[in-house]
């Protein structure tokens, strides 16, 4: 999968890759990120890419020209699946997002800043918009990462163990169960018998149990998906 993300605070975004299972993802060939300085694009002078919103206000808006040579300049060179926009008004993301998009080849993000781009992109490029929350960043880099992080460790072979992600939180709309690991006995704070039975069904019930009883405590909601 290639990933190309759009901003104009790339520094932002130096580090959240190159660590960690984001790292092992391309350096293994599975995953290839590549962040962009949207000034690059822009035709007009000293690096230009946001201006006043017609109508007043407070807050500048990204501009649409540099944006649509950007977005232009690399879908001459590969087709993407889907052009995304981060914001706080897009579809929210959830794992079953992830886990669509992790059977994508080539996708694009871009990330909004000041008060968000020019609404013709949207209309005319954009091909989804992603939200990670109700709440407002400064801008679309980190909700990037995000959505990066989550689609980037579902791609086959990225992680060690191949089965996990699959017993991730979400995954089929119940919380993960808890997890202990040595000492079975930690200051007389014991590991629960059945996890240290040796018995892989007594083990898969103990955990489809809590797996179900974490969901109905924390998150009774997410139930009424369950099926
Ligand atoms: N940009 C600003 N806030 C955001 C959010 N909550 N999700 C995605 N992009 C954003």
């Amino acid at each position: 999968m290639r990933i190309d993300i759009i901003t104009v605070v790339p520094g932002l975004l130096e580090s959240p890759f190159a660590h960690s299972i984001m790292k092992r993802a391309q350096d293994k060939g599975l995953l290839e990120v590549h962040v962009h300085n949207l000034r690059d694009f822009t035709p007009y002078k000293h690096a230009q890419v946001d201006d006043y919103q017609f109508g007043g206000g407070a807050g500048m808006v990204m501009m649409p020209e540099p944006l649509a040579l950007c977005i232009e300049s690399f879908q001459q060179q590969r087709t993407y699946d889907e052009i995304i926009y981060m914001t706080p008004d897009g579809q929210r993301f959830e794992q079953k997002i992830a886990n669509r998009l992790s059977m994508k080849g080539n996708l694009m993000i871009i990330c909004g800043h000041y008060k968000g781009i020019d609404e013709r992109i949207r209309e005319h490029y954009i091909t989804m918009e992603i939200s990670i929350g109700d709440y407002v960043l400064s801008g679309g880099e980190l909700a990037a990462a995000v959505v990066v992080d989550a689609v980037g460790r579902l791609l086959p072979g990225v992680l060690n163990d191949e089965t996990s992600a699959l017993f991730d939180s979400f995954q089929d709309d119940l919380l993960a169960p808890p997890v202990y690991t040595r000492p079975a006995d930690f200051r007389g704070w014991k590991v629960p018998d059945e996890l240290l039975s040796g018995d892989p069904k007594i083990v898969d019930a103990w955990r489809q149990d809590k797996a179900l009883e974490r969901t109905q405590q924390r998150r009774p909601d997410l139930l009424e998906r369950h099926d």
